[in-house]
């Protein structure tokens, strides 16, 4: 396994820091060809693995269209990424045109490189949409935000199936977790990185998840997880380290992780969170 993908988009949750962790828990080996990940993200444990076959999935359409984008085109993407990076276009007067262009076009290619524009250019490196989808994230007054041009040249090198080669199969979909969990069978190695649930019992698990995933949603995924092991797959799920996260995956091998650390998927909401790694294996 190789750990230095660094992923080219900025995201909220992200696990890169805790790849150790992570590659610590997935197992590899001949039995074990296929990665699945339900919530993608930034992809980080698909670009620090090494499975022959992989399914990268999210329900977020334009941060799956950015990928697809970058595997059927490479190097003209970035190049086409690139053209939006300029000391013009890093004001909020661009910034609102470009983000009401985003919200009203139809062009799939501008959408994708719009969309790693924002995630540079906009507040903290946010995703967030209002109640009719739009994107809605404010102007981030960055001094000179980075072209993640070398992280996504390594992306598209790991991404791009070389005729006649060993390189990794990789697919990337538009998916609700549901949908890709149930795609499991034998062998597979699916990992699980969902909205984390509030670290406090006061805390509105509704108002945190305004993307629709609150407890019912975390209560499917632990199922979900169980149906997988009955399957003979393994699932690893992360998440944070709570009475309600301990009692969902009672059935699994429970790793707290001793590191503590910032969390910033809220950010108006920072603060020192403990997390778990749980594994649903045979
Ligand atoms: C914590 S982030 C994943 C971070 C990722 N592991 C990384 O390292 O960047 C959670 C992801 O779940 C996705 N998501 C939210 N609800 C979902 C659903 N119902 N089905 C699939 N994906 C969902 C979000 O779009 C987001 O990308």
């Amino acid at each position: 396994m190789v750990s230095d993908g660094k992923p080219f988009l900025k995201w909220a949750g992200n696990k890169y820091r805790i790849m150790p962790e992570i590659l610590a828990q997935l197992p590899t080996g001949k039995g074990h060809r296929r990665l699945i990940e339900p919530f993608a993200g930034s992809a980080a444990v698909f670009l620090n693995t090494g499975y022959a076959d992989n399914i990268v999935a999210d329900a977020n359409a334009d941060l799956i269209g950015v990928y697809q984008h970058l595997q059927s085109e490479g190097e003209a993407f970035i190049e086409f990424c690139r053209w939006f990076f300029t000391p013009e276009n890093n004001c909020p007067e661009q910034y609102y045109e470009f983000r009401s262009t985003f919200n009203t076009t139809t062009d799939a290619r501008l959408k994708a490189a719009l969309f790693v524009y924002f995630n540079r250019h906009g507040y903290n490196g946010l995703c967030r949409y209002n109640q009719k989808g739009g994107f809605n994230v404010p102007f981030g007054k960055y001094k000179t935000p980075y072209f993640p041009e070398k992280e996504m040249k390594a992306f598209v090198a790991k991404v791009t199936l070389k005729p006649q080669s060993q390189s990794p199969r990789v697919v990337f979909q538009v998916r609700s977790f549901e949908d890709t969990m149930l795609m499991a069978r034998r062998g597979d190695v699916v990992y699980c990185d969902p909205p984390y649930v509030p670290l406090t019992e006061t805390a509105n698990f509704t108002t945190y998840s305004s993307g629709g995933f609150g407890p019912a949603e975390q209560e499917q995924l632990a199922e979900l997880a169980k149906f997988c092991r009955r399957q003979g797959a393994t699932v690893l799920i992360s998440n944070h380290d709570t009475p309600f996260t301990q009692d969902v995956y009672a059935s699994a091998k429970i790793t707290s992780l001793q590191v503590r650390r910032f969390i910033s998927c809220n950010g108006s909401d920072r603060g020192k969170a403990k997390e778990l790694l749980a594994l649903f294996a045979g």
